[in-house]
């Protein structure tokens, strides 16, 4: 059957969104990237299912902006060098760091306004299917906090982290579907950061195999949360997910302050044969001004 606009999901609806629990007083919350130790669960949080309702963006995408909204959505970008020429279609991690990272960089350049340095560290594709190495993440969670953001710079940055902590610095994620088709599957919400209530950010240790200690969220539902996602997403839109901002943290900044909740969800309304979502998001710190 051929793919008409008609079969992609369109509006507001409702549909069930993973959320966790808080640990219990004392408890660190944990979650090993790869295989836990003999004895040790994967993760230590409980998981709670909500009825969300989830409205869509689309026709009201310039609205939004990073600052108060800590999401921002980007359209009409010309292809990418990595999925034209000699790239190697989004398969390659040493030609999607040649083609693809300098793209990226720039469009944050461009569009975050007094940033004046970017850099990008780490990437994911994601992929349908059994046997995908990464897929969609079916669990509401920020992918840093303050304690991890600063730990990044530095990690990345060396000899300047001290002075570019002192300045405005943040994490933003690029996302972008990798499909042909808009997206019909698996697409991706996120709840607006001033939606967001402090104590339903649950801190979770990031357990890498090589010993190295991350930190992210996961989050607790609230009625209070607003979220939303972007129907049908093409290959020429991008969406900034600012998971962490310096100066929103400050007291009465006026800005979102980053922490923007996402996760993928399954819509009740996609048809069973759709094409899986595909998707490379770009994680970068920004600094400035
Ligand atoms: C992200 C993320 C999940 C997904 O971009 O940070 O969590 O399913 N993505 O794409
Ligand atoms: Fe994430």
């Amino acid at each position: 059957m051929a793919i008409t606009a008609s079969t992609v999901p369109r509006g507001p609806v409702t549909a069930k969104i993973n959320f966790n629990e808080r640990p219990a007083p004392g408890v660190v919350a944990f979650n090993y990237v790869d295989k836990p130790p003999a004895g040790q669960p994967q993760r230590n949080l409980p998981v709670a299912v909500h009825d969300v309702t989830i409205i869509d963006v689309r026709g009201r995408e310039s609205e939004y902006t990073l600052d108060r909204d800590a999401f921002q959505i980007v359209q009409g970008l010309p292809p990418s060098a990595e999925e034209t020429g000699s790239g190697s279609g989004f398969t390659d991690d040493a030609s999607i760091t040649a083609n693809y990272y300098p793209e990226v960089e720039k469009l944050l350049l461009d569009n975050i306004p007094g940033s004046n340095r970017v850099f990008i560290f780490d990437h994911t594709i994601r992929r349908a299917g059994p046997d995908a190495p990464r897929r969609a993440v079916l669990m509401a969670h920020i992918d840093q906090t303050p304690y991890s953001a600063e730990k990044r710079v530095r990690r990345h940055l060396g000899d300047d982290a001290e002075e570019l902590l002192k300045g405005r610095y943040r994490i933003v994620n690029v996302w972008r579907t990798l499909n042909k088709n808009p997206v019909e599957a698996t697409p991706l919400a996120f709840a607006s950061s001033s939606s967001l209530n402090d104590e339903d950010v649950i801190p979770v240790e990031h357990r890498y195999p090589e010993g190295y200690i991350g930190q992210t969220a996961a989050i607790a539902y609230n009625p209070d949360q607003k979220w939303h996602y972007l129907s049908g997403m093409t290959g020429d839109e991008r969406l900034l997910l600012e998971c962490f901002d310096s100066e929103g943290t400050k007291d009465n900044s006026g800005v979102a302050g980053g922490r923007l909740p996402h996760t993928a969800f399954e819509d009740p309304r996609t048809r069973p044969d759709a094409e899986g979502r595909e998707s490379i998001e770009i994680r970068a710190l920004v600094f400035g001004p």
